[in-house]
């Protein structure tokens, strides 16, 4: 055989068990592909756990408010309604279902709370329902609807609640969150800017948590559209150093490049021109003149001339409430979100089928200000918890307990009570962690002598007392 015969031989068989081992491996391949794939391990979010067992969990964004959390909540809220009713508002309830439409039509189709955050759905009868991102446009709907536009106006409301928002959730942002909210409809004095604004001064002040106001104007459609040129321009020549995000926003809703939190673009927006600089003379009049009112009632406020808000239907003010950090606390900037926010809307409800009437309003996050209260150590005053437990033992006084209890209740009392106890020892366990001033002790004694116990939870003295005179006896104690 000749040299390249055996080097030809030599290389065809090298190439046939090349061609061997390629067809094995694809063998190999095709053969592992072939091997039943174990079952995905469910997520967690998925509520299985690895047993398939069905575990639930809380929806990512939603939070359960246990009864630790309670007294600090209707703190908050009593003391929120207690000052809406000292101002005049009226408590309002409209439903958390709502139309998508209406919306779309006054929260804004460009705005991220409607074209990101809502919670929607098609209802049984196809239509197309959301739960209510925020309530202002309820209000609107039913102010409208109720035909409340014939009262004598302006018409003041106050509310609070749930609210839904799909967004990404982070402290102080949920997906179900609570809002408290005035809406003041059929007034357009600048006056009723600033009692709003003055609400929230007084409100924070009287809770001891140091707040910052800023304020600023964002006129009428007609200041709004010059002002739009301009920035436009301006914002035009560093559009290559704008985030993607404003990049977009530069041709459809450029006003909200201002609101932008991404350092470059705060950056940029610092040298923008103002929106406060091209007010038309009528707004430039209402909005110093809000000024002028603010300073009357010495309500500070800062002036930033970048604060837009994030929904359509504002016109002329616009406010937010931010938490101030305190000396001591360790957290940077970036972890502060606004304890609320407002401003008037004089546009809206006609826009939404009204007649032509000025508003305005605002709307706090409960979360959120519990949240700072919470950091701020605020002291929740003992005042709003019961003065007085009140205990049973034996059967004879358990028949007797919750009509006296419920007595002392619609006489005004704060009383306190937990009948699924039935040792004294665990009872008195609870006033004393309650830090009641008196506890009432019934017993079979003291029911067969028509009589009860008055017990001081500091000094330990205990009286027995008429049971017929019980309330005052414990009105001359609680003086
Ligand atoms: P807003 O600025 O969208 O305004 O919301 C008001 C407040 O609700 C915020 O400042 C914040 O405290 C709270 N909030 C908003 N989203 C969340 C969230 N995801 N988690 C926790 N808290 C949140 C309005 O809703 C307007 N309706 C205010 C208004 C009333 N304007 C005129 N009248």
């Amino acid at each position: 055989m000749s040299r390249t015969k055996k080097v030809s031989q030599s290389s065809s068989r090298a190439e046939a068990d090349n061609k061997k081992l390629k067809k094995r491996k694809k063998r190999k391949v095709t053969r592992k592909k072939v091997i039943p794939r174990l079952p995905k391990k469910k997520k967690k979010e998925d509520s299985w756990n690895d047993k398939n067992k069905y575990s639930p969990q809380l929806l990512r964004g939603m939070k359960d408010i246990l009864p630790a959390e309670q007294s600090a909540r209707d703190y908050l809220l009593k003391k929120l309604t207690d000052l809406a009713n000292a101002y005049g508002f009226k408590k309002i309830i409209t439903p958390i279902l709502e139309e998508s439409k209406l919306f779309e039509k006054s929260t804004g189709l460009d705005t991220d709370v409607v074209k990101k955050q809502m919670y929607q759905f098609t209802d049984l009868g196809g239509k197309k329902v959301v739960v209510r991102p925020e309530f202002t446009p309820s209000i609107v709907r039913a102010y409208i609807e109720h035909g409340m536009f014939n009262l004598p106006q302006p018409l003041k409301f106050f509310y609070w609640g749930p609210a839904f928002r799909y967004e990404r959730p982070q402290s102080g942002r949920y997906r179900q969150f609570h809002q408290f909210g005035l809406e003041v409809l059929g007034s357009n004095q600048a006056l009723i800017d600033a009692e709003i604004i003055l609400f929230s001064q007084t409100f924070f002040n009287d809770l001891n948590l140091p707040i910052n106001i800023q304020v600023n104007s964002l006129g009428c459609a007609h200041c709004r559209s010059a002002y739009r040129e301009e920035l436009v321009n301006y914002l035009n020549s560093h559009k290559k150093s704008l985030c993607p995000d404003c990049q977009k926003r530069l041709e459809k809703n450029p006003l909200r490049i201002l609101d932008c939190k991404n350092l470059l673009c705060q950056d940029i927006v610092s040298r923008a021109p103002q929106l406060i600089n091209f007010l038309c003379k009528n707004c430039e009049k209402h909005f110093t003149k809000v000024l002028e009112c603010l300073d009357e009632a010495n309500v500070v406020y800062q002036l930033n001339p970048y604060l837009v808000r994030g929904l359509d239907y504002y016109t002329r003010t616009v406010f937010e409430i931010w938490p101030v950090i305190g000396e001591k606390e360790e957290r940077g900037k970036s972890s502060l979100s606004a304890l609320g926010g407002g401003g008037r809307y004089d546009t809206l409800i006609e826009s939404l089928g009204g007649r032509e009437t000025p508003a305005a309003g605002l709307s706090y996050g409960l979360e959120r200000i519990l949240q700072e209260m919470k950091t701020k150590n605020v002291r929740i005053y003992q005042a709003r918890a019961p003065q007085i437990f009140f205990a049973q033992v034996g059967e004879s006084a358990a028949r007797h307990a919750l009509r006296i209890f419920n007595e002392l209740q619609s006489q005004g009392l704060k009383v306190a009570e937990n009948f699924g106890k039935t040792s004294l020892k665990a009872q008195m366990k609870v006033a004393d962690e309650m830090g009641v001033k008196l506890t009432l002790i019934l017993g079979h004694q003291e029911v067969k002598d028509k009589t009860i116990i008055i017990r001081n939870m500091k000094t330990g003295n205990q009286e027995h007392v008429d049971v017929n005179k019980l309330i005052k006896e414990i009105k001359k104690r609680l003086k």
